[in-house]
């Protein structure tokens, strides 16, 4: 069991935090391979709760060595507030390895996401703001600045002029904002160099010699399949792979090191930011699943959309990442419904589809077929083995894994760590 992938299969917000400090006792490293501060993964370990955005969830497991891969946009006064606000908590950061090929989220990449969105009006993505993807395009266009760069003055000076170059011009001549000075930039990137030296490292190294070793790798993505930049609903999309191949290309790790691809998967389901949502409800449940679910973005503090489960796209993630299983969340926030409606194929131009359709247009037109589940009125937040389950609710979990395509091996049943139900054991 050398390295399992543990991933977003809806729209992000699965619970994969959660899910990623379950098993960080366990595993010797756990490594986040795309996305960036973009991501707010929640953890609740006993009353105290966190809240990590660019830190793999495994730094809450005290012999657990938490990755940040190359595959990571990094912007580091977030990484640093983010290890001095754990620091003040007790918690220890001083195991952190950060890829020196990550590249870095720079000021005016935050600027250029800020400035796009808004020029985009109401076709805007809804992105988190964070520069997330500026720097990936940045990245793509070869003028990106990576965690090595800030200890060389030198090649750092270049690097910023030459993505500056363009940039200003669009920001001054298109966006009537301010150039940005390029000293500016490179002093504040090196100010950050000495308080990162310590934590930057060889992780493909690492993590491959650690695979030898027969160290257990566990690679924690953001965001979620739908959000993929090449398998999710372009392009209301992010733009990184967290899709499980992307842990390969992330990380330096090769495919045939992975054994177990794990899906997060809400019992419901959420979207943050515009795009389309087939399962969508505009009505008193989407509302009483935002207010029971807590439903509220970690980074944003967005509401988020709410819906009911869709196993076409459940079904998807299952194929897109070859997944062998699911860990279903949030199965208590379902408590006191009569009947749970679940999505099972689309109507489109008055069609039955049961797979997702590749083509944007026909699923901006799809239409939810629903099957209705008997509900169930018991508190399950206690339950510590599938047999505790109320009659009804072991069955909804038994229909979702039979029309998503892979075993449901936990289930969640509240924030807390042990507030799970271990079906089938993942290590
Ligand atoms: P992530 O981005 O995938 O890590 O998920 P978030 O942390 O953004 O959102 C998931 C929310 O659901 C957090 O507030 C978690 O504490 C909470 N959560 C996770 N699993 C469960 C569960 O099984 N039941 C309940 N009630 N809450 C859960
Ligand atoms: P975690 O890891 C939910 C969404 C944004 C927006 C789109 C693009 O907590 O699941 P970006 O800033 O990435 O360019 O925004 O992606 N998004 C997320 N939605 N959970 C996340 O992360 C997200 N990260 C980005 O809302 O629609
Ligand atoms: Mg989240």
């Amino acid at each position: 069991m050398p390295a399992l992938v543990l991933l977003g299969a809806q729209w992000g917000d699965e619970g994969k935090g959660k899910a990623t400090d379950l098993l960080g006792g366990s595993v010797d490293y756990v490594v986040r391979y795309q996305g960036g501060n973009n991501a707010g993964h929640t953890v609740v370990v006993g009353d105290q709760k966190y809240a990590l955005h660019l830190l793999p969830s495994g730094i809450l497991s005290p012999t657990c060595v938490p990755v940040i891969g190359n595959g990571v946009v990094v912007d580091p006064s977030v990484l640093l507030s983010e290890l001095s606000g754990l620091n003040e908590r007790g918690v220890d950061t001083s195991k952190l390895m950060i890829s020196g090929n990550a590249h870095i989220i720079t000021p005016y990449n935050v600027t250029v996401d800020k400035v796009t969105e808004r020029f985009l009006g109401k076709r805007k993505i809804g992105t988190t703001g964070r520069g997330i993807g500026p720097t990936y395009a940045d990245k793509i266009n070869r003028v990106g600045i990576r965690v090595q760069d800030l200890y060389d003055e030198s090649i750092l000076t270049q690097k910023v002029e030459a993505a500056l170059d363009v940039k200003n011009q669009m920001l001054t001549k298109l966006y009537n904002r301010r150039a940005i000075a390029v000293e500016q930039v490179v002093e504040e990137l090196l100010g950050y160099a000495e308080k990162l030296a310590p934590y930057v490292a060889d992780t493909v190294l690492v993590l491959n010699q650690a695979l030898e070793e027969d160290k257990v790798v566990l690679f924690e993505g953001g965001q979620g399949t739908l959000l993929d930049i090449d398998h999710g609903t372009y392009p209301f999309v992010t733009s990184s792979n967290p899709t499980a191949g992307g842990a390969c290309t992330g990380s330096g790790v090769g495919p045939t090191k992975i054994s177990r691809v794990i899906g997060i998967l809400k019992a419901y389901t959420t979207r943050v930011g515009a795009g389309p949502f087939p399962t969508e409800l505009f009505d008193a449940d989407g509302e009483a699943l935002r207010r029971i679910g807590g439903e509220r973005g970690v980074t944003t503090g967005r509401d988020r959309r709410c819906g009911w489960f869709d196993a076409v796209i459940a079904r998807y993630a299952t194929r897109v990442n070859g997944l062998t299983d699911f860990f279903l969340t949030k199965l208590d926030v379902l408590t006191g419904w009569e009947q749970i409606p679940v999505c099972v194929a689309y109507e489109i131009d008055g069609k039955r589809v049961e797979e997702l359709p590749y083509s944007q247009t026909d699923f901006h037109h799809a239409k939810p077929v629903y099957e209705n589940l008997p509900g169930w009125s018991e508190d399950i937040t206690k339950a510590k083995s599938f047999s505790d389950l109320p009659k009804n609710a072991q069955n909804y979990v038994k229909a979702l894994e039979e029309m998503s395509g892979a075993p449901i091996s936990a289930i969640g049943v509240g924030p807390g760590r042990d507030e799970t139900i271990e079906v089938n054991s993942f290590l």
